[in-house]
Parts: structure tokens; C-alpha cells; sequence
């Protein structure tokens, strides 16, 4: 009998329902995007998004199920990212999804949107852990590890804007549309970094980074040339830009894979379907660390969608981590930050070290037995390390299929 998540996402601009089968097969995965909408305000207008979520969110629930000939007989759990977001937006799947589960008597499934980012990896290969993650999206940047199935922390972050909102607001100086990463991606391929902008953070002793001087440099070089009406080649912008982000994305995750050994580097989050962080990723690894595997989700995958996050719900479920009715949307939800400083370590210089990386099967095996010794017990729901509600009993996993 297979597992059957119905899964939800609606954290920012996209409506998205998905089913689901063993936390690996795609049986549906509907989007509902809101672009169009948000295109002439220059970026989400988080009232707008709230409003879109709650007129689509019953029709893409409908043609996920169908898509995936399934029934709400059929399901095994209901899975929702509850943060981080856009309150408004999350509150709207949240709602729709404990509906669904309160009505059908299933168990719901908190998921951590970042998680879901990461968690797309395993709809290409299976995982091993430990494992590395490069997070890049519109709202964070992030250097996470995996120690174990479902179990993250983060080694670096952004101190300011994150890589996509970057991209967004150098776009919007190059007149390209709400999102622009895309665009900027394939300006930056017809022209060349003449424009030499700075490297934030690049030397700096720890894994963090900062692009906000980046993009303050990029507006600050395109309006001088306007005031002395001087034209700049858009290609030459988009590729400096590009070249700087990139550089410090390669620079800074090489230094995290040389502190921390994993036989798999992911990258995650809609700038993962950038084509040259691909290409320079998969470049530098074949130069500093041949043995590790690059596992990129397709750009289908990269952006939000809910058939990520009921992968991460697979995992959430074999972990019994559940919520009940009074789950809410927690928008400032966020990762723990490793608790030991990060390493100072010099950026691309690596020493090749062995791993012994697990499968996910093993991981869970071993994270069973670890549950297994005895908790001190309390009446009140554990709040798990990531802050979901986590019932002490879980309820029954009904299967019907
Ligand atoms: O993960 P995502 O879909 O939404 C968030 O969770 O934020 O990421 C959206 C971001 C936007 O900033 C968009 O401009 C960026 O991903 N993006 C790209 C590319 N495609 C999308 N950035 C750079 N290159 C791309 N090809
Ligand atoms: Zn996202």
C-alpha cells in the first residue's frame, strides 16, 4: 500500500497542490501562479497574494486530485508549509489543509518551506547524509547542513537582502518585469563582467554573505551613467551582477564543503534555476571536491511548488512529527543557526576528507532508535526544534490504498 500526501503550498505567489506517493513519485503537482498580478506593482503585494490564494486554492485542490486519480479516501496525510511567508498567504493553506484533514480524519503535517526547497533533491536521486545545501531563493540565502533526515541547521546566511531579491531589484533598474532572475540569467550570457563589482563578504572568516553593497554599486553605476547620459550595455550589467553573485555563492559554499565533509552538495530555491550558478557550481566541484554529487532539481522544481513539500512531509511523517487544529502560519520560521561558530576557513581551499554518508533509510533507522529512549513526559505537546506542534501519540496513518 502506498503513501499518499496531499501536500499544500501557497507561502508567496503560488498557489500549488500536489499528491504525493512515497515522499518520491509525482502523481499531481498544480501551481497557480500569481505573477501576472504582482508584475506592474514591481513585486508580491502580500495583500494581492492573499486574495489570489483564497479564490484558487479550492479549484487547484480539485484538479491536484484529479490529476492524481485519486479520492480524499485515498490519502495517507495532508501536508502544509505553515512558514516561513507571507502571513496572509500562509494562512490560507494552512486553513485549506486542516481543513481537509479535519474533515477526512487525517493527520496533518507541519512543513518548513526551506525544507520543501531542499527536499525537491529527492525527486532526482536518492539522498545520503550527511549532506550540504545551498539555499537560494527570493527570501533567504542559506548554507544549511543535513545531518540526518530532517534534521538542518544553518552554517550561513545573508546578513541583508537574499541572492534572488537581488536580482529582482537590479532588474527593475534594467526595466525587466517582477521576477527577474530569469531575464537577468540570459542578459548575463550575452555579455561579459566588465563592469567589476564587488565580492561582499568574500575573504570574510565565516559562511555568511551579504549582497546588498552589491546592489547599491549595480544602481548606483547605472544611475551616474544616466545623470552623464552616458548608455551602458544591459548584457555587461546582467553578467558583472551575475558573475559577482556567483563567485560568492561558489567561494563561500566551497569553504562550507571543506569544513563540513558530505558525499552531496544540494542546490535549492528558485535561483537554483540559474544557469550560470549551475554551470559554475558543477565546475568548481569538479576542481576542489570531484567525489561529491551536484543534485539540482528541474527548474520546474526550483520555484514554489507543493511536490516539494510533500517530500519533505515523508520525512516529517516517518518522524511521527504532526500537528493538530492549532497549527498557525509562523512567518519568521527559520532554521536553528549551528550552534558552533563557523569555521574560519580559507575560501576554495579544500582538503579532500572521507564521509560516511547514509542512506536515508539507514538515517531514519538510526534516528528511530535514538527516539526510542525514554523522554521525560509532559502533558503538553512538544514543540519540536523547529517549532511544529508535535503530538506525543500520533494518531493512526490510514491507508487505503
Ligand atoms: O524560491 P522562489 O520561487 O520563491 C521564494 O521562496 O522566494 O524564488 C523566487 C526567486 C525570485 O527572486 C526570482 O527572481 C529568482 O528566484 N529566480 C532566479 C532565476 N529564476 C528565478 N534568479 C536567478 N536566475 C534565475 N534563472
Ligand atoms: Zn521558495
Amino acid at each position: 500500500m502506498s503513501e499518499l500526501i496531499l501536500a499544500f503550498e501557497s507561502s508567496c505567489d503560488e498557489t500549488s497542490v500536489a499528491v504525493i506517493e512515497d515522499g518520491t513519485r509525482i502523481l499531481s503537482n498544480i501551481i497557480a501562479t500569481q505573477i501576472n498580478s504582482h508584475k506592474r506593482f514591481g513585486g508580491v503585494v502580500p495583500e494581492v497574494a492573499s486574495r489570489h490564494h483564497v479564490e484558487q486554492i479550492t479549484e487547484v485542490i480539485d484538479l491536484a486530485l484529479k490529476e492524481a486519480q485519486v479520492t480524499y479516501t485515498d490519502l495517507t496525510a495532508v501536508a502544509v508549509t505553515y512558514g516561513p511567508g507571507l502571513v496572509g498567504s500562509l494562512m490560507i493553506g494552512v486553513t485549506a489543509a486542516k481543513t481537509v484533514a479535519f474533515a477526512h480524519h487525517l493527520p496533518l503535517i507541519p512543513v518548513n518551506h526551506m525544507a520543501g526547497h531542499i527536499y525537491a533533491a529527492r525527486f532526482v536521486q536518492p539522498l545520503t547524509y550527511p549532506l550540504l545545501a545551498l539555499v537560494v531563493s527570493g527570501g533567504h540565502t542559506e548554507l544549511v547542513t543535513v545531518e540526518a533526515p530532517g534534521e538542518f541547521a544553518i552554517i550561513g546566511d545573508t546578513r541583508d537582502d537574499a541572492a534572488g531579491e537581488a536580482y529582482d531589484k537590479i532588474g527593475r533598474v534594467l526595466g525587466i518585469p517582477y521576477p527577474a532572475g530569469k531575464e537577468v540569467d540570459r542578459l548575463a550570457h550575452l555579455g561579459q563582467d566588465t563592469f567589476h563589482f564587488p565580492r561582499a563578504m568574500v575573504d570574510s572568516d565565516d559562511l555568511d554573505f551579504s549582497f546588498s553593497g552589491l546592489k547599491s554599486a549595480f544602481i548606483n553605476t547605472v544611475h551616474h551613467a544616466d545623470q552623464i547620459g552616458e548608455t551602458l550595455s544591459r548584457e555587461d550589467l546582467a553578467a558583472s551582477f551575475q558573475a559577482a553573485v556567483i563567485d560568492v555563492l561558489v567561494a563561500k559554499t566551497m569553504a562550507a564543503l571543506a569544513a563540513h565533509p558530505v558525499a552531496q552538495l544540494v542546490l535549492a530555491g528558485g535561483v537554483a534555476a540559474n544557469q550560470g550558478l549551475r554551470a559554475a557550481l558543477a565546475a568548481a566541484l569538479a576542481t576542489h571536491h570531484p567525489d561529491i554529487t551536484l543534485i539540482v532539481p528541474p527548474v520546474r522544481l526550483t520555484g514554489d511548488n507543493a511536490a516539494m513539500i510533500g517530500a519533505a512531509a515523508h520525512i516529517e511523517l516517518a518522524h511521527h512529527h504532526l500537528a493538530d487544529e492549532s497549527l498557525t502560519a509562523t512567518p519568521g520560521l527559520n532554521f536553528p543557526r549551528a550552534s558552533e561558530a563557523a569555521p574560519a576557513v580559507a575560501t576554495g581551499a579544500s582538503q579532500p576528507q572521507p564521509v560516511a554518508a547514509a542512506t536515508e533509510a539507514q538515517a531514519l533507522a538510526g534516528q528511530a532508535r535514538a527516539a526510542q529512549t525514554p523522554q521525560p513526559k509532559s502533558g503538553q505537546p512538544d514543540l519540536g526544534h523547529r517549532g511544529e506542534v508535535v503530538l506525543p501519540k500520533p494518531g493512526p496513518v490510514r491507508r487505503r490504498r
